[in-house]
């Protein structure tokens, strides 16, 4: 009989299960074709968020003009105990979009014996870096990260035998869609979820266009460098050629559509070859990156209403700049 060597007793290794729902990457290629032939060019803003991409987020974060990360934080920090009242004993955390892990371990901390945290998020090095910090900062804890698009159809590895599902949708990414859309989201969302769960949704408020221009365009350049980024990842993996000083970055306020508006303003003439295809950009023409929805707390709470939440509270700072909003799915659906 054969024996191998035991190995000697090594630490154990911090562990978490990984679910492949693979989204879709091979489509950024006809998302950019699609998008350039457009007479109003425009790149899903999904493809924002690769590895370099969601780097540079983080630092967005961190910059002084982008006040939702710290602010949202702050409310929070405070609410931390009604959520964990809200949300009961052995819940299990659905986070929507994995972040840096701050807001995450301070609901984690709050919570009564978490019984799972289940991560779904769209960028695969996002995904795995975080699952890893957390498992190692919480051995204990059940851990699944899930690789997927979150407005896609896939299931969720939900446990029967845990407490209460509680959906966490921080960062204001809910204003990422257009109305419409994040209607349609949320009652994805309602349903997937399943009866009688909560959801923890983080959503920007209207407020002085300044304030909000400034926050989407900060003088360290971050949030250009990250519109930019779009067009150095469809240079490397579509080999286009995007000229990345021939674009500049743009962040206006619509009051009437309640959005700001992120634009790459070409700076001149320029013709640009991406997989086999001429696009022609006009000086000044621009290409639509992303709008980012403010909303005031009545607003959001009918838009969850029409989702089929029920809505139970918001919190907010004292200078009403972000809201945080606690909605339950009704509980025999
Ligand atoms: N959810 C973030 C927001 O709307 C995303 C974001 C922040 C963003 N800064 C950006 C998206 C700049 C594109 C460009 O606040």
């Amino acid at each position: 009989m054969l024996t191998t060597p035991r190995p000697r007793a090594r630490p154990a290794r911090a562990t978490y299960t990984f679910h492949d729902h693979a989204p879709q990457e091979s489509s950024f290629e006809a998302a950019v074709v699609q998008g350039l032939s457009a007479p109003r060019k425009s790149i899903p803003f999904r493809f924002l968020y690769d590895a370099a991409g969601s780097a540079l987020f983080e630092k967005i974060c961190e910059q002084p003009e982008y006040y939702p990360t710290r602010t949202e934080m702050r409310i929070l920090e405070r609410e931390a105990p009604s959520i964990a009242r809200l949300a009961g004993p052995r819940a299990q955390l659905v986070e929507l979009g994995s972040g840096a892990g701050q807001k995450i371990n301070l609901l984690l901390d709050a919570l009564t014996d978490p019984a799972a945290y289940i991560s779904v998020e769209i960028s695969r090095a996002a995904l795995l870096e975080a699952a890893a910090r957390l498992a190692d900062e919480r051995p204990e804890l059940d851990i699944h990260a899930v690789w997927a698009d979150y407005s896609t159809p896939f299931a969720l590895p939900l446990r029967a035998d845990a407490g209460r599902v509680v959906g966490f949708f921080p960062g204001s990414s809910i204003g990422n869609f257009e109305p419409a859309q994040a209607r349609n989201f949320l009652s994805l969302w309602a349903r997937r979820l399943g009866p009688d769960a909560d959801m923890i949704v983080g959503v920007d408020l209207i407020k002085p266009v300044e304030v909000l221009e400034r926050a989407y365009d900060d003088a360290a350049g971050v949030t250009a460098a990250f519109s930019l980024n779009l067009l150095r990842r469809a240079n490397r993996e579509l080999h286009a050629d995007f000229d990345l000083a021939g674009f500049r970055h743009e962040a206006r306020y619509q009051a009437a559509t309640g959005a700001v508006e992120i634009h790459l303003v070409s700076q001149c003439r320029q013709t640009v070859h991406v997989a086999g295809h001429d696009f022609a950009f006009a000086e000044g023409e621009r290409l639509h990156i992303e709008n980012s929805h403010k909303y005031d707390i009545e607003g959001f709470a009918d838009l969850a209403r029409q989702a089929g939440f029920q809505w139970h509270t918001a919190w907010t700072d004292p200078k009403r700049w972000f809201s945080v909003h606690y909605l339950r799915t009704p509980g025999a659906l």
